[in-house]
């Protein structure tokens, strides 16, 4: 029977289990964007938990796309070697190392959340951020510079997702995912909550999904044929009182995606716009995600968002509402909870689940 820990087979790739750590950005790289200490530990405890994929956060493609001034990035080999021991790591304890790549868009250009989140002055680092549509941005506390795309900005975008999915894969992932969601870059082009534009990227949903195809064809054309893609989208926007992202389009890209290669929608939500009125509490996100899968063939649903124990977790896979299962907070709670779930749901191979080393805490 098809449960939680039974393993996952995408491309030539096995997972393990299906249980994955979702992405967290942990704003902790000094202002280069390279990967640190930290970095290493808190991918790397929880591997040795015994998370079936690791995705590290969301990972800017080039510096004007991160979301504050202490993102990690990939936007260069310096960056792409400092993650290399990380995903050595990682594999050594019988895990996928997966990364998502991201581009922040209008969002950028703050400091940490535990910073305030404010927008940081050009003198002070910050920098211009790019937008599908400045008029539209939403929120209150605007970055101090922004600059509608035109096509060569497009074009560099594109550019830097399909060179940083190269330095990702030199870089020893195996899985990469394309950061659709929450309101960034691309999810600003999706939306046309915050896409007002008037050429070929703005209008009808194919001119708004256009860059979301452009960016993954980029991604897919140089990531491996036996190596599987992922793409992050929200479900929703959660506005239903004004033209906005829906499941309906979101069931209508991921079957796009489907075709072109894509092996699993990450299925999250919101981000756009402050006036969101989703829900909050266990699962809230799955009904997206079992939309999605029940309606798109030939591609594997991650579903995300409040799943926090080992019986919740198992009847997603089991009742087929979703093939991975992404925690994030759960694991900022309890980086070895996977271990606890094994034994919790009479897993018979609990035990070597655990790493050697730790062996002599199991059972007593
Ligand atoms: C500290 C933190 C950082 C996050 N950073 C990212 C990110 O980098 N990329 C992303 O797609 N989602 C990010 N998220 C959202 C999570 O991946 C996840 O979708 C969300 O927290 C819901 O899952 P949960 O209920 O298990 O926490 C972040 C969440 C947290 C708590």
């Amino acid at each position: 029977m098809t449960h939680v820990f039974s393993s996952l087979e995408l491309r030539d790739l096995e997972l393990p289990n299906r249980i994955a750590v979702s992405p967290m950005c942990q704003y902790s790289s000094p202002t280069d964007g390279l990967a640190r200490e930290w970095h290493r530990v808190h991918l790397g405890s929880r591997a040795v938990g015994g998370a079936g994929l690791v995705m590290a956060e969301a990972t800017a493609v080039e510096a004007r796309g991160r979301i504050s001034t202490h993102d990690l990035g990939i936007w260069s080999d310096d960056h792409a070697r400092a993650l290399e021991p990380i995903t050595a790591f990682i594999r050594e304890q019988g895990a996928v190392p997966a990364i998502q790549l991201a581009h922040a868009g209008h969002k950028g250009s703050k400091n940490q959340p535990w910073a305030g989140n404010e927008p940081v002055s050009l003198e002070a680092g910050g920098w211009e951020v790019l937008s599908p549509s400045p008029e539209a941005y939403p929120f209150e506390a605007a970055p101090e510079a922004m600059r509608a795309m035109d096509q060569d900005d497009i074009d560099d975008v594109i550019e830097a997702f399909r060179s940083s999915a190269e330095r990702s894969l030199a870089a020893g992932f195996e899985v990469v995912e394309v950061h659709a969601a929450h309101g960034y870059l691309l999810h600003q082009f999706l939306s046309p909550v915050s896409n007002r534009r008037e050429d070929e990227y703005g209008g009808g949903f194919e001119n708004r999904t256009r860059l979301v195809r452009e960016v993954t064809a980029a991604v897919r054309a140089v990531w491996p044929d036996d190596k599987p893609v992922f793409v992050r989208i929200s479900g929703t926007d959660w506005l239903p009182d004004r033209e906005s992202w829906d499941l309906e389009q979101s069931i209508r890209l991921s079957r796009q995606l489907a075709e072109m290669g894509v092996d699993l929608i990450d299925v999250s939500s919101g981000g756009i716009h402050p006036d969101q009125d989703g829900p909050s509490g266990p699962n809230y996100q799955v009904p997206l995600a079992e939309g999605i899968r029940d309606a798109v063939d030939d591609v594997a649903v991650g579903a995300v968002g409040g799943i926090r124990t080992a019986e919740q977790a198992d009847a997603l896979v089991r009742n087929g509402r979703a093939d991975l299962v992404l925690v994030a907070r759960e694991f900022l709670r309890d980086p070895y909870f996977p271990l606890r779930w094994a034994t919790d749901l009479g897993l018979e191979e609990a035990t070597s689940l655990w790493p050697v080393q730790y062996r002599r805490a199991v059972g007593n």
